[in-house]
């Protein structure tokens, strides 16, 4: 049987050779395309869903992690250093623990989902909270490695975007070829910038790409940012973004040309949703399609089911959502009902017949 071997070794040959040097894997990548029959009818498309969250840490970022990390270690860094709303903290501890290096975290007051915290600190990352938000933690994480010896891997690095790109290949390795439109949440808007790297180059895009194309073509790109931390859609940055999807609770986008870019040239579009939709989004992931995410993750889902009410997704196209973390990361919001209350299982005795009983079978 073939075990998957994390994306640099699945995709070498796509890669730079100065991520291949000194490999640092954790086996990421690999991640299941699900077909999800009820968005499917609820849309008229025929939805998948590129379940992220199946990465070792728990999203996306093990992909860009794996090579900036990588890349760090050929280099002989020794440190390195993040901004994060919770998931690259994450990574960036476990993927720098593998390598034997210090990893710092600069995280936002008191917004950082628990699960992603409690990996940061297993891993044993320094963990900073910053009076601030994610913008002034990723503004302070670019000075320190100015100025300082530690490498930083956020997706400003082109080493993260490198590995994140891999996730488009696999899209097109498991349908044959690229879907019609490609949805995902964007917050620092380095995901869409990846996507938009990996099929244009399986497409045979793009000077410097000495491969055959895999794909006969590119997607559309659907972008989706929170109401509250909208800028792209804005046209301007946001002081004080605000959301429940609190991975994606950014307003300065260091990607946001990039994403631009994917969304022109693509002939797509970067919407907004709001709390409300993401969290009705979140509820159909995981009641309708058995798919356990975190919120921020939802915020695709919403934009596509916002767009399908409008009139607007075509009919029978071949569709491919990003879900970009598990659920397991931030599972309060699984614990309300729709309206808001706490949700607390029903008490029974150990008696089998009271237990039929509220089961609604006696
Ligand atoms: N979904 C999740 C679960 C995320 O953690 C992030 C980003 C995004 C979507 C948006 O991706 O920034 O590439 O547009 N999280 C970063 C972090 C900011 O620090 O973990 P993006």
């Amino acid at each position: 049987a073939h075990q998957w071997r994390g994306i640099i070794a699945e995709y070498a040959d796509r890669l730079p050779a100065h991520v291949q040097q000194h490999v640092v894997t954790l086996g990421e990548g690999g991640t299941p395309l699900v077909p999800a029959p009820a968005l499917s009818a609820r849309t008229g498309a025929d939805v998948h869903l590129k379940v992220e969250g199946m990465n070792p840490t728990g999203s996306f970022k093990d992909r860009g992690m794996t090579t900036a990390i990588s890349a760090a270690a050929a280099r002989g860094a020794r440190a390195v250093v993040c901004a994060s709303t919770g998931n690259t903290s994450a990574s960036a501890a476990a993927y720098a623990t593998r390598a034997g290096m210090v990893c710092a975290v600069l995280v936002p007051d008191g917004k950082i989902a628990m699960g992603k915290l409690s990996q940061a600190v297993a891993h044993g990352a320094l963990l900073l909270q910053v009076d601030g938000n994610f913008d002034d933690c990723l503004v302070a994480a670019r000075k320190l490695a100015e100025a300082y010896p530690v490498e930083l891997v956020n997706s400003v690095n082109p080493d993260r975007i490198e590995g994140q790109k891999t996730a488009s290949f696999e899209v097109v390795d498991a349908l044959g070829d690229a879907p019609d439109v490609h949805v995902l949440p964007v917050g620092n808007a380095g995901n869409i910038t990846a996507y938009w790297k990996g099929y244009r180059e399986y497409a045979g895009l793009d000077a410097g790409d000495a491969h055959p194309a895999v794909a006969t073509r590119t997607p559309v790109m659907w972008g989706f940012q929170a109401a509250g931390a909208a800028p792209i859609v804005l046209g301007h940055p946001v002081d004080a973004p605000e959301t429940i999807a609190t991975a994606i609770r950014i307003g300065n986008p260091a990607s946001w040309q990039q994403a631009e870019e994917a969304r022109d040239v693509s002939g797509g579009l970067i919407g907004s949703v709001t709390d409300a939709q993401i969290l009705a989004a979140h509820r159909v992931l995981s009641a309708e399609a058995g798919v356990f995410v975190e919120p921020a993750s939802a915020a695709g889902v919403a934009g596509l089911l916002a767009l399908a009410d409008e009139g607007r997704v075509p009919a029978g196209a071949r569709i491919v959502v990003t879900v970009t973390g598990h659920g397991l990361k931030d599972p309060q919001w699984a614990l309300r009902t729709a309206d808001g209350d706490e949700v607390r299982p029903q008490r029974v005795s150990t008696d089998v017949v009271s237990i039929a009983d509220a089961l609604g079978l006696a």
